[in-house]
């Protein structure tokens, strides 16, 4: 399977609101191999059809359509992204596309000690490991799994091979983690990887959400700084979700206050399910079908006007919208109902790839 050759770039898109369309998110697949309460906390899920989910070869070509358009930045997430057989073939095909200047990859870690090694000869650039405890009884109960074990190790397996830039995701939950700020810091810095604490988020699958339950950026800044000193706050020009903020110590960590403080302003990312269906933002209810259109033979510039004008219409600003609700009482509604996530997975984090 060799991937296609690129053709000439088109000039870069921006949306109604003048936002880029620069980072991609590619969901590989919609399974994963635990069940996060935040994320998964159902019992039963129906998955995509397996006839349905995009080849490499059309991942390859979709992100091409991306690149001309834009995009620099390509991160694959899941579900469990190692769970789709043969990754590192994906990454090699995407590392032929130059527009691409960086490939991440963003896992809960369980796999990582068997793949990390392949992940590395294969070109991929970043990892991003979710880690919201350092105790295997709380990740028992948090991910209905007992493989803590395996991610530590995935972690160390990670650095071993040479990856460096790691970053360890939290999500930040009251009554859960919130006495394990300073820990996981500290493990971090031991290990030299960055800690980001993430706001708890109402999208859709995190049907246990409760504004109760969020540990918003001030708690965590506030729990920080009384036992390091106050943080800092970095500045640098970037549309990424984290603000950094380096403690006294030198320390860095990041803080990612979707829910508290949206950064719908410069979102410049969209994501692409495993099926193909291409959504604007994280709490988009619908989506845009790219499958069919590709196996129909729609041409490569039919496609490529196909993005252009959906990106040039997109006004997107999902947590910005839920924030307003919350002003009006009304964010404790579901933004989607379970019946509603039972008939379509796509409307679930976990296939929209977090
Ligand atoms: P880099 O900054 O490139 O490292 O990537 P990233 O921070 O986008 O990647 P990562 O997958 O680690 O994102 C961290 C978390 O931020 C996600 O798991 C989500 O919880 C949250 N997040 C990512 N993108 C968005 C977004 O577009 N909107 C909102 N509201 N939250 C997001
Ligand atoms: N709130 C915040 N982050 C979430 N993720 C999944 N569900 C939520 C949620 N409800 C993020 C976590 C996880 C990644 C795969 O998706 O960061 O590590
Ligand atoms: Fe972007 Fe939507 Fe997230 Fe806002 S909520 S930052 S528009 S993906």
């Amino acid at each position: 399977m060799s991937p296609r050759p690129q053709s000439e770039a088109t000039p870069d898109v921006a949306d109604s609101f003048g936002r880029p369309l620069k980072s991609l998110r590619l969901s590989v697949t919609d399974r994963c191999n635990l069940r996060c309460k935040y994320c998964m906390p159902e019992e039963e899920y129906g998955w995509l059809p397996r006839e349905t989910l995009l080849s490499f070869e059309e991942i390859y070509t979709l992100t091409d359509l991306f690149t001309t358009l834009g995009v620099d930045k390509v991160r694959l997430t899941g579900g469990e992204p190692l769970l789709r057989r043969d990754l590192p073939t994906l990454i090699r095909m995407l590392r032929d596309n130059r527009r691409i200047t960086d490939i991440a990859l963003t896992t809960n870690g369980i796999l990582l000690g068997d793949q990390a090694d392949a992940l590395y000869d294969a070109g991929l650039h970043r990892v991003t490991v979710s880690l919201d405890t350092l105790k295997p009884d709380r990740f028992r109960s948090l991910t209905r799994r007992d493989t803590h074990a395996h991610v530590l190790e995935g972690i160390e397996a990670c650095l071993r091979v040479g990856f460096t830039g790691l970053k360890l995701d939290t999500v930040a939950i009251k009554g859960f983690n919130d006495d394990e700020l300073v820990e996981l810091i500290e493990y971090g810095r031991r290990i030299g990887a960055e800690v980001r604490f993430i706001e708890y988020m109402d999208v859709g699958g995190a049907t246990d959400w409760s504004l109760s339950k969020v540990l918003s950026r001030d708690a965590i800044l506030d729990t920080l700084g009384r036992h390091y000193g106050p943080a800092e706050s970095i500045v640098e020009t970037s549309s990424a979700p984290a603000q950094r903020y380096r403690l006294p110590d030198g320390t860095t960590f990041g803080i990612i206050a979707s829910t508290t403080s949206p950064f719908c302003a410069t979102c410049d990312r969209s994501r692409l399910t495993a099926d193909g269906v291409w959504y604007l933002c994280l709490y988009a209810k619908e989506g845009m079908d790219l499958r069919e259109p590709l196996r129909s033979g729609l041409s490569r510039d039919e496609l490529l006007a196909l993005v252009r004008s959906r990106w040039e219409a997109r006004k997107d600003r999902g947590a910005e919208e839920r924030k307003d609700l919350e002003q009006a009482g009304l964010r404790e509604a579901r933004l989607i109902e379970i019946q509603k996530l039972r008939e379509d997975p796509h409307l679930e984090m976990h296939a929209r790839g977090g």
